[in-house]
This record gives C-alpha cells, sequence and structure tokens, in this order.
C-alpha cells in the first residue's frame, strides 16, 4: 500500500491520480491534515499530521504501507511569514517520516526544492554540488530535509529518493504560499480577467517545470534501480527557465488583450536569491529524466485546462 501526505496540495492531487491510475484506487492512501471539500470517488482517505509521529506509525501499520510520498509541507512565502510552523512541519515532519520508514521498511519519496540555493550560490547553469547558504527559512527547512535523507540512506540503509524541484505549473490545485506561484496565477487571471497584477518584476527569471512532468519525474526516479542512485540528498531537476515578462509575451501571443502590472513584493528578494536555471545532468545520467513539455507545450496546454475549468466556475464568484 501507497502512503500520500499532503495529498490536498499542488503536487499531491495530481500525483495521487497518476498513482491511482497505476496501482488501483485500493493501493493508495491519500492524507491531509484535513478532510477536502471534494474526495474523488473510491480514495481511501485519512487525516494525518506528519508532525505527530504516532499517527505517522498508527497509519503505517494499519494500512500495511510500504511506501510514502511525503508531500506535506510550507512553501516559501508562508514559511518567510511563520517560520516556526516552516520548521516544525517541513523538519520535524521529515525526521518523524524517515524515522517511522525506518522502523516499518518502508521507501520513501520527498521533494526538495531550488530553496536549497541561495545569494551565494552560481545563479546560471546552477551545478548539482555547490554552495547550499538559502537566505530563507523554508530553504533551511529544506537543506536539513535533504542532509536528514541522506543520513538515513547511509547509516540505515533506507531507500529514500528526492528531487530539488523547480517551480512547478499546474491547473488541477493551486499552489499555495509559495514565491513561484506567478508562474501558475497569471495564466487564471489572464482568462478570468485579462488582467494580472504580477508580485515580482517583470525580469525575474527561475526554473520551472509543467506538472505532468513533475509527476513523470516522481514515478521514474521511484521506478529507478537502485544501484543507479548516486544521489542521496536530492537531485537538481528541470524543465525550463523563462522570466514574468517571458511568461507574459507567451500568454499574450494567445490573449492578445491580456496585461500585467508588475508591483513586486516580500517575495521579490526570495526569487532574486534563487538560481535563474538548473543543471539536472545527474538526473538525466542516474535516471535518463527528461522532461517532455517545452514552454509553449506547456502554455497552449495550460490555458486550454484552464480555460475549462473557469467555463465551470460559477457565476457568481469572481475569484481575484
Ligand atoms: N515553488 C516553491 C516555492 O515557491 C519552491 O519550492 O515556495
Amino acid at each position: 500500500m501507497i502512503l500520500i501526505t499532503g495529498a490536498s496540495g499542488q503536487i499531491g492531487v495530481d500525483l495521487a491520480d497518476a498513482l491511482v491510475d497505476r496501482y488501483g484506487p485500493g493501493k493508495v492512501l491519500v492524507t491531509d491534515l484535513r478532510v477536502p471539500e471534494k474526495v474523488r470517488p473510491n480514495r481511501l482517505y485519512d487525516v494525518l499530521d506528519v508532525t505527530y509521529m504516532e499517527s505517522i506509525e498508527k497509519i503505517i501499520q494499519a494500512h500495511d504501507i510500504k511506501t510514502i510520498f511525503h508531500l506535506a509541507g510550507i512553501l516559501s512565502a508562508t514559511g518567510e511569514r511563520h517560520p516556526e510552523l516552516a520548521w516544525n512541519v517541513n523538519v520535524n515532519g521529515v525526521r518523524n517520516i524517515l524515522e517511522a520508514a525506518r522502523r516499518f521498511g518502508c521507501r520513501v519519496f520527498w521533494p526538495s526544492s531550488i530553496a536549497v540555493f541561495g545569494p551565494t550560490t552560481p545563479k546560471l547553469n546552477t551545478p548539482q554540488e555547490t554552495v547550499t547558504e538559502p537566505g530563507t527559512m523554508y530553504g533551511a527547512t529544506k537543506v536539513t530535509g535533504e542532509l536528514l535523507c541522506k543520513f538515513h540512506a547511509t547509516h540505515h540503509d533506507l531507500d529514500v529518493r528526492s528531487v530539488r524541484f523547480p517551480g512547478i505549473i499546474s491547473h488541477s490545485a493551486p499552489p499555495g504560499g509559495g514565491t513561484t506561484d506567478w508562474a501558475v496565477d497569471m495564466f487564471f487571471q489572464a482568462v478570468r480577467h485579462g488582467h494580472y497584477e504580477c508580485f515580482v518584476t517583470q525580469e525575474t527569471r527561475l526554473p520551472m517545470m509543467y506538472m505532468p512532468d513533475a509527476v513523470k519525474s516522481v514515478l521514474d526516479l521511484m521506478d529507478a534501480d537502485e544501484n543507479g542512485i548516486t544521489i542521496r540528498t536530492s537531485y537538481n531537476l528541470t524543465a525550463f527557465s523563462f522570466s514574468a515578462g517571458e511568461l507574459a509575451a507567451a500568454i499574450r501571443r494567445r490573449i492578445p488583450d491580456f496585461i500585467v502590472e508588475y508591483k513586486p513584493d516580500f517575495r521579490q528578494d526570495i526569487a532574486d536569491s534563487w538560481p535563474q536555471s538548473i543543471n539536472d545532468s545527474r538526473a538525466r545520467r542516474d535516471w535518463n529524466w527528461t522532461p517532455q513539455y517545452s514552454l509553449d507545450d506547456m502554455v497552449d496546454d495550460m490555458l486550454k485546462h484552464v480555460a475549462e475549468r473557469v467555463a465551470n466556475e460559477p457565476p457568481d464568484t469572481n475569484p481575484a
């Protein structure tokens, strides 16, 4: 049986669908802090707070869990506002999951982030092994989590695998509290209102990936032969990089009247501390990582799905 934590989050919703498609609804237990408003039919669902070790152990035992996709976490912008919460959920959460996985013999996937890098890291084509001195609490929790993963893999032979995700663009579930959220918000506001107020400058460039590739990366990494996995902190990973202005231009080529105003807020400093492009050659070498979506493929597919979603929104709601 497979356990997903944080299953109502941006990655969790799509990853749960992919795992249910592959293994069947009876083999995937989706959990989150709260029961979501809409649980998809035939889903096995439970409530789980990953900061409580006993709850994790109970669930693993009760459902005979063998693989854990540990996605529960606080993202970067929320983490800057609530550093203690970020530390508690992100560090104690991954520590508990790793410890429980070791005791019960589970495999683990856990997402790290480009946020492990900081102002002293080379910004272009950022290598796998380089300076990881993040300026954010979120980044500090991810560096700590990576080191915990490596510790458990080395000292306890735990099969834990991880990637440093770039910003992820998706339409099924919204991201929440991230610095790269503008790349998702821009699509929804373009379709809803033809107008978007962007919280980073138009020059702000970050590495990104479309959700189908993010899901594919998780499945590919977990499918890979254990002997080929040479990195037990977390693999660099990317699909493409673009600036806010370039994304706006790509959307404007499809929605010509689309207007973007740039009003940077506190998230600008976080974005400026992260790499602009990532070298993911180790992932390509070790487990044949290759993204499927180019920037233009992603923009076409996003606009199609976002238009469908917005068309189905109740008429009296007018989300900002
Ligand atoms: N997308 C995340 C964030 O912006 C980075 O991991 O917080």
